[in-house]
C-alpha cells in the first residue's frame, strides 16, 4: 500500500503524477474552499506538501499520522519547529534553488524604486509625455556605485551580493547573526552593526527570515536611522517591517521610497496606503515566482516528500 500524502496548494501536474506513482495523493489546490475535505485527508496523512499553512497544535491534533511537512518554500514562518520536534514530526524547506530568481526580483525592485519605472511607465501610459518632454521633478536616482546594506546575509541575500558588486559596482554592507566569509571574500561585503548599516546605505534591504526575534525587525526607530535619500526594499517577510511606520516613514519623507514584494497581511487590502504612493513599487509576493524556479522548488519538495514517507533521509531537511 502507498503511504498517503496531501498537497495544498496548487501544484505543476507533471511533479504531482511524479508524487502519484509512489504515493495516495489527495490533492487540494485550493485547501481553504474545501477544507472539510482536506481535514479528513489530513486525518490519514503521513506527509504534507505545500507553503504556508500554519501548522499549529490544533491541526497537528487533526493529523496524528504524520511524518513530515514539506515546505515549498525556503521560508518555513508557518511550522512551529520546537512543537514538530516535540512530536518526532520532520520539516523540509526548498532552499539554495530560489536564490538567484529571487535576488533578481529584489534587483528589478531597487531599479524600479530608484529609476521610477512603475510611476514612468504610468506617465507614458496615460499620455503624460508631451513635446516638452519630461520634469527634472521626474529624475530617478542612480543604482550603481550606491551602498546596499543586506540586513540577513543567508543565501539569497549572498547572491543578490553578487549582483550588486559585480553587476553594480555596488559597496555592500551586511549585518547578520552571523558572519558570512564568502561575502566578505568574493564580494568584498563588510560587516557592520544593524544602525552602522542603516545610517549609511543607500539602499536597505531585509532579507531575514521571519522568527519571534526578527517580528517588527524595522520599525520608526529604523527608519529613522535611515538616509533621507533611502531605498527600502523588503523581499522577506511582511511582519517582519512594521508596516505603520514604513507608511508613516514614506508620508514623512524619512525616506525616499520602497519597493515591497511582501506585506503585513497578504493579500493586501486595496485601502493599504502604501498602494497610493507612486514612489512605492509593489508586487504580489512573487520573489521566486518564475516558471523554472517555482518548477525546480515543486521537484525538492516532491523529492523530499517521497523520501519522507518511505523512511528515508528528505534532500533538504530543516533539522
Ligand atoms: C513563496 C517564499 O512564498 O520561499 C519562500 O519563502 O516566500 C516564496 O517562494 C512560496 O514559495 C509560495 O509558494
Amino acid at each position: 500500500m502507498k503511504p498517503k500524502v496531501v498537497v495544498y496548494k496548487r501544484m505543476n501536474e507533471q511533479v504531482l503524477n511524479k508524487i502519484r506513482e509512489m504515493c495516495d495523493v489527495s490533492y487540494f489546490p485550493a485547501y481553504k474552499e474545501d477544507y472539510p475535505a482536506f481535514l479528513a485527508a489530513l486525518k490519514e496523512a503521513e506527509g504534507v506538501l505545500g507553503a504556508g499553512l500554519k501548522f499549529d497544535t490544533a491541526l497537528l491534533d487533526q493529523a496524528p499520522k504524520l511524518k513530515i511537512i514539506c515546505n515549498t518554500s525556503v521560508g518555513y514562518d508557518n511550522l512551529d519547529i520546537p512543537l514538530l520536534k516535540e512530536r518526532g514530526i520532520l520539516a523540509t524547506n526548498t532552499p539554495g534553488v530560489l536564490n538567484d530568481t529571487v535576488a533578481d526580483a529584489i534587483v528589478a525592485l531597487m531599479l524600479s524604486a530608484a529609476r521610477r519605472v512603475t510611476e514612468l511607465d504610468q506617465f507614458v501610459k496615460t499620455g503624460g509625455w508631451s513635446e516638452q518632454g519630461f520634469l527634472q521633478q521626474q529624475f530617478g536616482v542612480d543604482v550603481h556605485h550606491k551602498t546596499l546594506g543586506i540586513i540577513g546575509m543567508g543565501g539569497i541575500g549572498t547572491t543578490l551580493a553578487k549582483r550588486a558588486y559585480f553587476g553594480f559596482d555596488m559597496h555592500v554592507l551586511y549585518h547578520n547573526r552571523s558572519r558570512n566569509e564568502q561575502a566578505e571574500h568574493t564580494y568584498n561585503a563588510v560587516y557592520c552593526t544593524m544602525d552602522e548599516l542603516l545610517e549609511q546605505s543607500d539602499f536597505v534591504c531585509v532579507m531575514t527570515p521571519l522568527t519571534a526575534q526578527t517580528e517588527k525587525l524595522i520599525s520608526k526607530r529604523e527608519f529613522a536611522k535611515m538616509k533621507k535619500t533611502a531605498i527600502f526594499v523588503n523581499a522577506a517577510r511582511g511582519k517582519v517591517v512594521d508596516e505603520a511606520a514604513l507608511i508613516e516613514a514614506l508620508q514623512s519623507n524619512v525616506i525616499l521610497a520602497a519597493g515591497l514584494d511582501v506585506f503585513e497581511k497578504e493579500p493586501t487590502g486595496q485601502n493599504n496606503p502604501l498602494l497610493c504612493m507612486p514612489n512605492v513599487v509593489t508586487l504580489p509576493h512573487i520573489g521566486s515566482a518564475t516558471a523554472e524556479t517555482r518548477m525546480k522548488m515543486a521537484q525538492l519538495g516532491a523529492d523530499n516528500l517521497v523520501a519522507g514517507v518511505h523512511g528515508k533521509r528528505p534532500l533538504t531537511p530543516i533539522y
